[in-house]
């Protein structure tokens, strides 16, 4: 696994969104896995600059990304496309019909984990996988406990993760309890990773990644499975790995 060690936010989310550029511009069709949450936000502000400063184009990357709630439709201001919307897709131009995204509100979710899986196993897993970790070692939207060998499934999100998640909800009787996940192993199927990580609320979870075991109850540690793992995490995140 390869480390970054970066001073701060503002440089992890340059060199992320550098690592993402040149895949961009390597290829005719390229294949991102995406996320949310707070983390990519800085990344995702790097890319729209450089598409209006230096006019690189996205109408060839086609992007898988990790989750969504259960309930939300995908014009809801909460949900993870609104969020994708607004702080990428319809600032890139990148054609929207190019942009998947598990949809929380289909009528038979399971489904529609299935249709995602196919999606990805059809391309034989996206060319960059980008991902945030959270607190208490998730990917994805893939709990301590969960299956290696997941495949996109229905999640009850623990109390830690909706607790860190509250904050994006303006009316918490309305934040959903659930959510649809691409699987451990699907993320897993991505050629490249790229995890980032800042901040000191995300100590515990770099350590357990890089220094414990490769257990389920920490679902990041299956990246060290993966041959092709590069984490860019700021001083304070590895602050209990140094
Ligand atoms: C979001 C996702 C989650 C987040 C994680 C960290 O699509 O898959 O695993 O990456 O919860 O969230 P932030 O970045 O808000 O700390």
């Amino acid at each position: 696994m390869k480390i970054i060690e970066v001073a701060d936010y503002e440089e992890m989310s340059r060199v992320s969104a550098q690592i993402i550029l040149e895949k961009v511009k390597s290829k005719e069709r390229v294949t991102l896995g995406l996320a949310t949450g707070s983390t990519p936000l800085g990344t995702y502000k790097e890319l729209v600059r450089d598409h209006e400063e230096n006019g690189t184009r996205f109408d060839h990357v086609h992007t898988y990304n990790l989750d969504e709630y259960v309930g939300l439709t995908s014009s809801d201001p909460e949900s993870y496309h609104s969020y994708m919307c607004e702080h990428l897709f319809n600032r890139v131009s990148i054609p929207l019909d190019q942009t998947n995204i598990p949809n929380g509100s289909a009528e038979e979710l399971l489904q529609e984990c299935l249709r995602y899986d196919s999606l990805i196993e059809s391309i034989g897993g996206v060319d960059l996988q980008l991902l945030g970790i959270g607190q208490n070692g998730h990917i994805g939207f893939n709990e301590p406990g969960t299956s290696f060998s997941s495949k996109t499934h229905v999640v009850d999100l623990t109390p830690s993760t909706l607790e860190a998640n509250a904050e994006y909800f303006t009316d918490l009787s309305k934040q959903p309890t659930r959510a649809l996940t691409m699987g451990i192993s699907i993320i897993l199927q991505s050629k490249e990773i790229l995890l980032l990580a800042s901040g000191e609320k995300k100590q515990d979870a770099l350590f357990h990644l890089l220094r414990g075991e490769i257990t389920e109850t920490v679902p990041a540690s299956a990246l060290n499975m993966h041959g092709n793992v590069t984490i860019i995490a700021d001083s304070q995140a590895l602050k209990l790995v140094n």
